[in-house]
């Protein structure tokens, strides 16, 4: 099938990519020219594993083209828009510029019968405004939220856990829902849930999952707020609530909490959006979610500071980790960066590594010290905190290994992603969050 997407970020990229490695004919459409030029080369701009292959593989073959061109939509049977959302600069909300504009950029270059499938994640009640605007060209909207994790974005994609189409009442929603189960007709046939709902449905599918991670984050944070104050460890704690099924292990993760481009600024969005409902109260408990996660950022600073006991500064400080998570190089509302840069307000000497973070983060904070080398960064480190868990740390080093390089014998784990016996047994002070 003829598809576009618009917007060619991390959503649309990898999108466009995907659905060209599964038999469509794509054209992705963004206004950044440097994003078109680096994509139509084959090569991602952003570390996403998989990619750049399945980004080559489908300009070889011909199903997939990059341009900064809007009029180059048309004759596409389904148009995406995976345009980003951001938080707005002065509130909680989202941004909703970027999708207003792709909606307008796209609207002459509809004709009758096309798909306009929303796939941003928006504040629910958009996809009934945008329909108002997309119906008089007789195409039909549809909301069809997306679920990626960074790090296995082509996988997600391609292979998903549930499809949600939000439709329209009646013929023109039945015939969407038939055109989108063909445009997924490889992962539906595997048996992925292909769930057809209202447009509210939709939205709030998205925003609900989101709000719902980040809550499960921040309860075992505040659990191992708990455990500081009681001698408890908190991941023994979460092992053994893990094993209730009901429960479950996974995202029970504690540590320095949640960043990315999504989770924070979607529960904002999402309690933004509630008040504007009236029902600001229904999601109250999103603000203290976030408050919690707050928190944790500067209790791995406290750990750093007490550790030294009150004063870190000219301390040499070596941070393990910049990205937000591992298999990543995206730096938005990082935890990793935001501990570094606090270390650094008080003094410490803090040099930071991360294997694919550092670029992005040197742009945004010139000020910290970067070194590609993770043995060269730990050199002479009078502490080393991981806030980041990629395996570089978490694997693949040894503490006695550690031992040759750094000065003092201080780890603070930022993710209680190590073990604390091999490092105690090391000769390591070893700090992990809300274990004793
Ligand atoms: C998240 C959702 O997981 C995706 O389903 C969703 O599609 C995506 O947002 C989105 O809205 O686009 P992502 O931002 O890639 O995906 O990252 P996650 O894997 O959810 O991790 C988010 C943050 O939570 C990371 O900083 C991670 O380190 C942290 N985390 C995760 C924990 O602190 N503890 C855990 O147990 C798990």
């Amino acid at each position: 099938m003829k598809l576009s997407v618009i917007g060619c970020g991390y959503l649309g990229a990898v999108h466009a990519a995907a659905m060209a490695s599964i038999g469509h004919d794509v054209v992705g459409i963004d206004v950044d020219e440097n994003k078109i030029a680096s994509l139509s080369k084959g090569e991602a701009p952003f570390f996403e594993p998989g990619l750049p292959e399945i980004l080559s593989e489908g300009i070889a073959s011909g199903r997939l083209r990059f341009t900064t061109d809007m009029s180059q939509a048309k004759g596409a049977k389904v148009h995406f828009v995976g345009v980003g959302t951001p938080q707005v600069k002065d509130g909680y909300a989202a941004d909703m510029t970027y999708v207003n504009a792709a909606i307008d950029g796209l609207l002459p270059h509809l004709s009758e019968g096309d798909i306009v499938a929303g796939k941003s994640t928006v504040p629910v009640g958009t996809a009934a405004r945008l329909a108002e605007r997309v119906t008089p060209t007789g195409a039909t909207l549809v909301w069809n939220p997306e679920f990626l994790r960074e790090g296995f974005a082509m996988k997600d994609t391609i292979d998903p856990d549930r499809l949600v189409a939000g439709v329209p009442a009646g013929e023109a929603g039945e015939a969407a829902t038939e055109t989108l189960r063909a445009v997924y007709h490889p992962a539906i046939e595997k048996g992925t849930p292909f769930l057809v709902t209202d447009y509210a449905t939709a939205e709030l599918v998205k925003v609900a999952a989101n709000a719902f991670l980040a809550t499960k984050i921040s309860f075992i944070n505040a659990m191992a707020e708990i455990a500081e104050v009681t001698g408890a460890d908190v991941t023994q704690l979460a092992d053994a609530i893990g094993h209730d099924a009901r429960i479950g292990r996974r995202f029970l993760g504690a540590g320095v909490g949640f960043g990315g481009g999504c989770l924070p600024k979607d529960i904002r969005a999402f309690s933004a959006r509630a008040e504007e409902l009236g029902r600001g109260e229904s999601v109250a408990f999103l603000r203290e979610v976030d408050a919690i996660n707050l928190r944790r950022r500067d209790r791995a600073a406290q750990l750093v500071i007490d550790a030294f006991e009150g004063n870190v500064f000219e301390k040499k400080i070596t941070v393990l980790g910049a990205a937000f998570k591992p298999h990543s190089d995206d730096i938005r509302d990082s935890p990793a960066l935001d501990v570094a840069v606090r270390l650094r307000g008080l003094g410490a000497d803090v040099t930071v590594t991360d294997p694919e973070a550092i670029a992005n983060a040197r742009r945004v904070h010139p000020q910290l010290r970067y070194v590609q080398d993770r043995d060269e960064a730990l050199t002479d480190a009078d502490a080393v905190v991981v806030v980041t868990e990629w395996d570089e740390y978490r694997r693949q080093l040894a503490p006695e290994h550690a031992s040759t390089l750094a000065r003092g014998r201080l780890i603070i784990d930022g993710r209680n992603c190590l073990d604390p016996a091999a490092w105690r047994a090391a000769g390591w002070t070893y700090y992990g969050m809300g274990r004793p």
